[in-house]
């Protein structure tokens, strides 16, 4: 049997950031960001919020929704590059705050890419038979690494978190097929020294080109065709990026997670955070062909294909 997601969970901030209010501080328009990202407005979590914080609120929301407790995950996995401090990790300040005494813990540095990495890492120890349920969170503080007087990354992220509980699903469900990739040459265009700095541009391009191969990967790979993708989740860094990919599938539009214009870049938060919508609001059901492709910087890549449901 293979693993899947048994239930997912998510945590944004209350406060919104709105495009109007950026062009107060920055020499920017809402005209702007909206024709060239899609991004409407963003959440970015208060001082009193750290990464630990959301991570927690997604994790409580998973656990809930997959009808587990806490002290039955194995292994705690979390995808960030915004991690409270460097150690410990989020995933032991999660394991404290969970009463998840039975668990490993460790944090995973794959930038948007992450949750994809987790999600992979979670299946084997779960079709290993290691661990019984794996919990993966993406989350990030993207705002403490932001640089507010720059204005080609100011506009693009958001803060937030999701999770999910891998697990064992029943016959013919679950993660189909995967599909993890890197490629270092690239980390001078997308990286943090104090702030994150990046070259849009050459993002833009490997963006494109990889979200569309790794989601036809990924579907070949479970022994699909296109046609048979029933539903496409890619990473919200750029609703053109993003569109890209679907055309390659060749889906509808509405066959597209969207949140891009809600939440901006949460990096390896956007995918779960984008999926928990979709699910609330009725557009992924069981034994839907889902395929969620993420990239970031690295740089990385991620893809799955997954056939929906417990
Ligand atoms: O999770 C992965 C994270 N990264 C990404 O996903 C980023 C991928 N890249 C992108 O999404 C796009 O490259 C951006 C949205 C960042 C930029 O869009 P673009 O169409 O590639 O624009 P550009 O960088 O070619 O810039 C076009 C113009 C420039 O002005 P000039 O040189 O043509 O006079 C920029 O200075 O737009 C200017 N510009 C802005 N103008 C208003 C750049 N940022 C802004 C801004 N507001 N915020």
């Amino acid at each position: 049997m293979n693993a899947g997601l048994i239930g997912i969970g998510k945590f944004v901030p209350s406060k919104v950031v709105t495009n109007k209010d950026l062009e107060a501080r920055i020499d920017t328009s809402d005209e702007w960001i909206r024709t060239r990202t899609g991004i409407e407005e963003r959440r970015i979590a208060d001082e009193n919020t750290d990464t630990s914080d959301m991570a927690y609120e997604a994790a409580l929301d998973a656990i809930k929704n997959a009808g587990i407790n806490a002290e039955e995950i194995g292994m705690i996995i979390v995808a960030t590059v915004t991690p409270d401090r460097p150690f410990p990790s989020v995933a032991t300040m999660l394991q404290e705050r969970l009463g998840a005494k039975n668990a490993a813990a460790m944090d995973v540095s794959a930038a948007c890419a992450g949750f994809m990495y987790g999600v992979v890492m979670a299946k084997h120890f779960v079709e290993a038979d290691t661990y019984k349920h794996v919990l993966v969170v993406g989350v990030e503080k993207l705002s403490k690494v932001t640089d507010w007087e720059d204005r080609n990354t100011a506009v693009l992220f958001g803060d937030g978190a999701g999770a999910a509980i891998v697990s064992k699903v029943s016959e013919g469900r679950g993660i189909l097929s995967f599909e993890l990739g890197a490629d270092g040459t690239g980390g001078k265009h997308l990286y943090q020294d104090r702030y994150i700095r990046m070259n849009g541009r050459e993002v833009f391009k490997f963006a494109v080109r990889q979200m569309g191969e790794s989601a036809v990967n990924v579907t070949e790979k479970a022994g699909l065709t296109t046609e048979d993708v029933d539903y496409l989740v890619p990473h919200q860094a750029n609703i053109r990026i993003m569109e890209s990919s679907r055309e390659r599938l060749g889906l509808p539009v509405e066959k597209m997670s969207k949140s891009v214009h809600k939440y901006g870049n949460t990096s390896a938060a956007s995918i779960p955070i984008s999926l928990v919508d979709d699910l609330q609001e009725g557009r992924v059901k069981d034994d839907d062909i889902v395929v969620l492709v993420g990239f970031g910087g690295g740089l990385t890549w991620g893809a799955l294909c997954i056939k929906w449901g417990k």
